[in-house]
């Protein structure tokens, strides 16, 4: 049987022989490979500063601790402060928010783009109801740029700190041509394989603040004053420490290695084909789709082919069958079947997860976002990983056709 798997190992020559000269160089631990994989994606991503960490959760958690406990700066959140998360959510977007004491605030997303929905984020803001919300902490789901157009309205009527999930989305744009997320103080990448580019595991931050990049160099690294522009400032006020080793802040250790750096950057060289390859299926499934009952979800987007703004990460369905819970299942089981694999959007709602009851219980109930219930019991997704052949891809294709076929 073909199958057809959400993600497959897009490793060339070209990252076999940079992990080679890695090893064989015998400076394994984070150096100048990782350096210049960063100076590479700050260009690809249109920021001043980019860090690699060892997973896009990291940065996430990086992103909280840095406006938790800024080494100089005062805090720009403090414990108990709400952040507005959408309720489409991966985990360890919402994880960091808790664990580090703040409080997260959920909102129903758009039904269009699976992004959080700004009129939602507007009502809760000017409802209030006594929640102390200073941050907004956006995911651009599955390689769709959100529109910032309305959040940094809200950011600046309810002076809130505007933060970015881009971990499904690097190579996605906004319609004003810059990458997604570019307007937030920070925004966090994922290198995880099944990602645009992968560094096996891997992650990072696009940051325009040179503060802000001093505090995660630190916070990468122990706390460390190894690294910053102002390393030297430091070392001369101590006294009482060995400046080799100065602790000027908190700290993880989420430093990536350098064969994660020397793979991330024979990647990116791969990245405009790999992103050609997904958006020429998107299109592809788009048209044979058409007038069936599963549309791709494209975020309003009528001609893929033509449109540059999207990433495709995968490919996310809504089913518009008289029934379409159980068409869903129906369509799932008929493309399982046939060895192309299925996955919720996400993790669904997230507010359905056992997780949320036990440690967010003021999250409210999964009914109070219909969206994302729909999205929960409507909605699926199959793989568009570049690495997939022609006869891969014409067997999701004729598969998707054949689920199609079966709603009515
Ligand atoms: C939206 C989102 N945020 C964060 C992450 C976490 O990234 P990682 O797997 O690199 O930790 C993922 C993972 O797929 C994700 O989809």
């Amino acid at each position: 049987m073909i199958e057809v798997p959400l993600a497959s190992l897009s490793m060339d020559d070209l990252s076999s022989k940079a992990i080679d000269s890695v090893l064989n160089s015998g400076n394994l631990t984070m150096g100048s490979e990782v350096a210049k994989f960063e100076e590479a994606m700050a260009r690809e991503v249109g920021s001043k500063h980019f860090l690699m960490v060892n997973s896009g959760s990291s940065a996430n958690l990086l992103m909280i601790e840095a406006l938790l406990r800024p080494v100089k700066d005062k805090p720009k959140l403090l414990p108990g402060d709400a952040v507005l998360v959408p309720a489409v959510a991966w985990p360890t977007t919402v994880w960091p928010i808790i664990q580090l004491g703040l409080n997260p605030i959920f909102v129903d997303v758009d039904k269009d783009t699976l992004a959080m929905d700004p009129l939602q984020a507007k009502s809760l803001l000017e409802k209030q109801d006594g929640a102390k919300i200073r941050a907004l902490f956006l995911i651009h789901p599955l390689g769709l740029a959100v529109d910032m157009a309305a959040f940094e309205e809200l950011a600046a009527a309810h002076n809130l700190i505007l933060l970015s999930d881009v971990c499904e989305s690097l190579g996605a744009r906004s319609l004003n041509g810059k990458a997604a997320g570019s307007a937030s103080v920070m925004r966090s990448y994922s290198f995880y394989f099944s990602h645009h580019i992968t560094t096996m595991e891997g992650g990072g931050i696009a940051t325009d603040s040179p503060e802000v990049y001093d505090d995660l160099i630190s916070m990468r690294s122990h706390g460390w004053s190894r690294g910053r522009s102002d390393e030297t400032s430091w070392t001369s006020q101590q006294t009482q420490t060995d400046s080799r080793f100065n602790f000027v802040g908190t700290g993880f250790n989420v430093r990536p290695m350098e064969i994660q750096g020397a793979i991330g950057r024979s990647q990116l060289s791969n990245l405009p084909e790999f992103l050609r390859a997904r958006r020429h299926l998107a299109a592809e499934v788009q048209s044979a789709l058409r007038g069936t009952s599963i549309n791709l979800i494209s975020g309003g987007v009528e001609n893929i082919a033509d449109n540059p703004q999207h990433s495709w990460m995968l490919l996310p369905f809504r089913v518009t069958s008289s029934d379409p819970r159980s068409g869903r299942t129906l369509a799932c089981n008929y493309l399982e079947e046939r060895g192309v694999a299925t996955r919720p959007i996400l993790t669904g709602n997230f507010l359905r997860q056992p997780s949320v009851r036990r440690f967010i219980p003021t999250a409210g109930s999964a009914c109070n976002f219909p969206a994302s219930e729909k999205v929960h019991e409507e909605c699926f997704m199959v793989g568009a990983h570049p690495s997939l052949s022609q006869v891969q891809r014409e067997h999701l294709v004729r598969s998707l056709m054949g689920a199609a076929s079966l709603l009515t």
